[in-house]
């Protein structure tokens, strides 16, 4: 069969099972801002399988033109160095929306390669995703176990991109081993066993961050590798050997004068592949409407043609060559893809003028790259410099991945990240040229109007209607401009599959002009995928509507004098100027706070009026700021009527209570008669808590330790005057009164405690160690406190415990305790010398 024939089986194969012959789509997927090429066939029906888009058909098949260079899907690498990837390859697919499910799918992919094709079924393997035990219970029904393998996410998890539909895939694998033993070779990355059919089941939506959701409805998306069944069909080892590729490939050996062979590693038949391969390429973006360029898609394309360029010049072709291959192309294709006819003109220009530019410096960069080489030889390296590699794409318009191509083939390698480093220095230096450069002006003469959507949106689809450098207009965004103190909205839009980063936005006459960190791919009349960062927003608009709360609280606590002079509404905080003779004092302010707390906590719906100005002004106690500028007709945002109601174009919050919280955490002035006041609201609150928090519990654990600090002193304090004590201590013994051959000691100490007291008395008592009573006195809070003592010997027969309630009789008090030990206390001070003095009197008393 023909490839023609093969590719029209299909189609008539799922015609026969009532399937709509659909279109291919554009190869550049105009309406899916995530993508850079289409890359399955099932791109044009990514929104019927989300959900958000319908057809008049539930079944559906076509071939799809595919280029895989980037993004989630990329087989770039590969290209011209094995046989059976392609940078542009056709994918057939068949398509249920809703409709059948696994058992068709598979039923039918069997039927169609083993009934109508009549492949070997022997030669056949299908493989299933891990846990997908009902793929494996129906292939069953056409192969033996031995021939159905499972596989993890890797190979048998099929996902569009980072985002969107996805789900468990079963794949058929051909063996062309001469054996049949090639089981073992699946997905091996081999070409004796490939991969031609993916079936995939689409049941989830990857979303942004990673998470899957459950799609409302179970889908089929298949899709085939026709240059890959051409050649199993054709029974060819290589793709390129098929009627697909070998026009393209005598057309180079003709050009070239060189054969090609079928030796894989033959660097002539790389480059012929190659060649063979990027001209498809470059032919069918070109055609549905690309350029090469400095950016995004046009600079894949660009490299992709300086690719083929360079390998045009390995087999010898001096001059532009690509451009020639085109009617070749043309003549293969026209029947399918008229696209190829109608644009072939254009595609030759193009194609030639790019390759005349590079061939300028092609020559030169090689030589260089030889130079750079020798270098590295001579002193036994191989890292080829970031400085380099830079130099070789700045000034010899090298892409990376071409000196990357270079470096393999010479076992060297690049110092990546080194490049990038230059790269992103040249990109800062060309930004800052711009911001002196391009500031306004040409954008003043825009005629662009933009409808602004960020009241209701954070994320929306537009059109882009200018671009110029890292500047973008849509026809619709929810990119808040700054205007009336509230700060510009920062986020992403994605276009051609590229991200660019919005760092500030403006407004230019009825244009939003979104200033991106980078420059922008001029892909004027597509749609983009304008997103605002939404926490960031919520943020705003939180400090937006408590800024309005604020202005009414300031009148109603400090007066109607009180007038704006000026605000800035910034995601982390909020700034209010205001007319007022005198600091607020601190009552003032905390006033004013539990009056916009109050309003918070109320719930109240925050409303907006669109009118005209005229009748706006009529509205009692409204409030317009004499700074701005206001058109016929004007918004005014309302929160409980009677409270605030105010001109204003900024964003708010729906309801008061999603302000969550109210503080301000500074008031000052700022000119004479003018205060300033700085508040934050909901998020920022938490952060402010916890860092008070974190100061608090700072200080706490400063007290804290101070503590230990005076426990430690006090003792060492006590541990002194014990010292002394002690020392002390030897005078009373030298004093002691002897009666009967008792030593007695009586007398007054500082004590700061009862404990300390008694602990005097202990020492006193191992002191006097045998035949000794004493009895130490401090005053206490007013009183005096006794402590009594008497040596083990002595204890039976004198105990302390009825020495020192004598004692304590006469000084007007009680006590009582151990025979060894005892205390006593008692109020009358003035009776202390007396006891003291009359002790041994007493003791004598009490041994007679
Ligand atoms: N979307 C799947 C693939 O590209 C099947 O078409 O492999």
């Amino acid at each position: 069969m023909t490839s023609s024939e093969i590719r029209q089986s299909f189609l008539d194969f799922f015609k026969s099972k009532e399937h709509r012959i659909v279109q291919s789509a554009s190869v550049i997927p105009h309406g899916d801002p995530t993508l850079l090429f289409t890359n399955a066939g099932m791109n044009q029906f990514k929104d019927v399988f989300l959900g958000s888009g319908k057809r008049d058909y539930s079944r559906a098949a076509d071939t799809q033109k595919c280029i895989r260079v980037s993004g989630k899907h990329n087989d770039l690498e590969e290209v011209g160095f094995d046989t059976y990837h392609h940078t542009f390859f056709e994918m057939l697919g068949n398509w249920s929306f809703g409709d059948y499910y696994k058992a068709e799918a598979i039923e039918w992919a069997w039927e169609l390669m083993t009934e109508v094709w009549k492949l070997d079924k022997n030669r056949l393997y299908a493989t299933v995703y891990r846990t997908d035990d009902e793929a494996y219970k129906l292939w069953k029904r056409f192969l033996p176990e031995s021939k159905i393998l499972r596989f993890d996410e890797k190979d048998n998890f099929w996902e569009m991109g980072e985002t969107g539909p996805c789900g468990p895939c079963s794949e058929i694998h051909y063996d062309r081993t001469p054996d049949m033993s090639g089981v073992k070779l699946v997905n091996a990355g081999t070409p004796d066993v490939i991969e031609i059919w993916n079936l995939v089941f689409i049941q989830y939506n990857r979303k942004q961050g990673g998470t899957l959701e459950d799609l409302k409805a179970k889908h089929v998306d298949t899709g085939m590798g026709f240059e890959r069944i051409c050649a199993v069909i054709q029974g060819k080892s290589s793709n390129y050997d098929t009627d697909v590729f070998m026009p393209l490939i005598n057309e180079i050996e003709k050009l070239s004068g060189k054969k090609y062979s079928t030796e894989l590693k033959n660097p002539d038949d790389v480059a012929m592949r190659v060649i063979a391969d990027h001209i498809r390429t470059l032919s069918f973006a070109i055609a549905d409407g690309a350029m090469p360029s400095n950016e995004g898609r046009g600079y894949v394309l660009r490299r992709i043609l300086r690719r083929a360029s360079r390998f045009s010049k390995n087999i010898g072709i001096k001059e532009p060559v690509l451009y020639k291959l085109v009617p070749v192309l043309v003549e293969i294709m026209k029947d399918v893809f008229p696209e190829l006819t109608s644009h072939q003109s254009i595609i030759e220009r193009v194609i030639k003028a790019e390759e005349e530019s590079f061939l300028q410096t092609l020559e030169r960069g090689l030589e260089i790259f030889e130079d750079i080489k020798n270098r590295l030889v001579q002193t036994n390296k191989n890292l080829i410099s970031g400085a380099d590699a830079f130099q070789l794409y700045d000034t010899f318009g090298f892409p990376i991945d071409l000196t990357e191509l270079l470096a393999r083939e010479n076992n060297l390698t690049i110092d990546k990240a080194g490049f990038d480093e230059k790269l992103e220095e040249q990109r800062e230096r060309s930004r800052n040229a711009r911001k002196t450069l391009t500031k306004d002006v040409e954008i003043h003469d825009i005629k662009a109007k933009s409808v602004f959507i960020g009241y209701d949106e954070l994320s929306s689809e537009a059109k882009v209607l200018y671009v110029n450098g890292n500047q973008i207009i849509l026809d619709r965004t929810p990119f808040y401009a700054e205007s009336g103190g509230q700060i510009s909205d920062t986020g992403t839009i994605t276009l051609g599959g590229q991200k660019y980063n919005v760092i500030d936005v403006r407004k230019y006459g009825n244009a939003i002009v979104h200033i991106c960190d980078t420059e922008v791919e001029s892909l004027i009349g597509e749609i983009a995928l304008a997103e605002v960062e939404i926490d960031r927003r919520r943020n705003i608009m939180r400090n937006h509507s408590a800024t309005h709360l604020l202005h009414e609280a300031l009148r109603q606590v400090l007066g109607e004098h009180v007038k704006q002079a000026g605000s800035l509404v910034a995601p982390d905080y909020l700034r209010f100027d205001f007319n007022h003779f005198e600091k607020v004092n601190d009552d003032d302010l905390k006033k004013i706070e539990s009056v916009v707390n109050e309003k918070i906590f109320q719930n109240i719906d925050v409303r907006t009026d669109v009118l005209p100005i005229e009748e706006a002004k009529k509205t009692p106690g409204i409030k317009m700021f004499f700074g701005d500028k206001y058109g016929d007709i004007v918004r005014v945002v309302k929160m409980d009527e009677s409270f605030s109601q105010e001109f204003c174009g900024g964003t708010h919050v729906k309801n008061t209570s999603e302000i969550g919280f109210f503080k301000i955490i500074s008031e000052s002035s700022i000119a004479a008669g003018v205060r300033r006041i700085e508040a934050i609201t909901g998020k920022s609150i938490e952060e402010f808590i916890n860092n008070t928090q974190e100061k608090i519990s700072g200080k706490q654990s400063e007290i804290e330790q101070l503590q230990v600090q005076i426990k430690q002193l006090e003792k060492e304090v006590s541990s002194y005057k014990m010292g002394d004590i002690k020392t002390q201590m030897q005078e009373w013994l030298k004093q002691a009164k002897i009666i009967n051959g008792i030593r007695i000691v009586s007398q007054k100490v500082e004590s700061d405690d009862l404990e300390q007291l008694r602990q005097i008395g202990e020492n006193l008592r191992d002191e006097l160690g045998k035949q000794g009573i004493g009895l130490i006195a401090s005053i206490l809070n007013e009183k005096v406190q006794l402590v009594c003592v008497v040596t083990d010997d002595l204890m039976k027969k004198y105990p302390a415990g009825k020495i020192a309630g004598e004692a304590a009789k006469q000084i007007g008090g009680a006590g009582g305790g151990k025979p060894h030990l005892a205390t006593a206390g008692g109020k009358d001070i003035s009776k202390l010398p007396d006891l003291l003095n009359n002790f041994e009197s007493m003791i004598e008393k009490f041994i007679s």
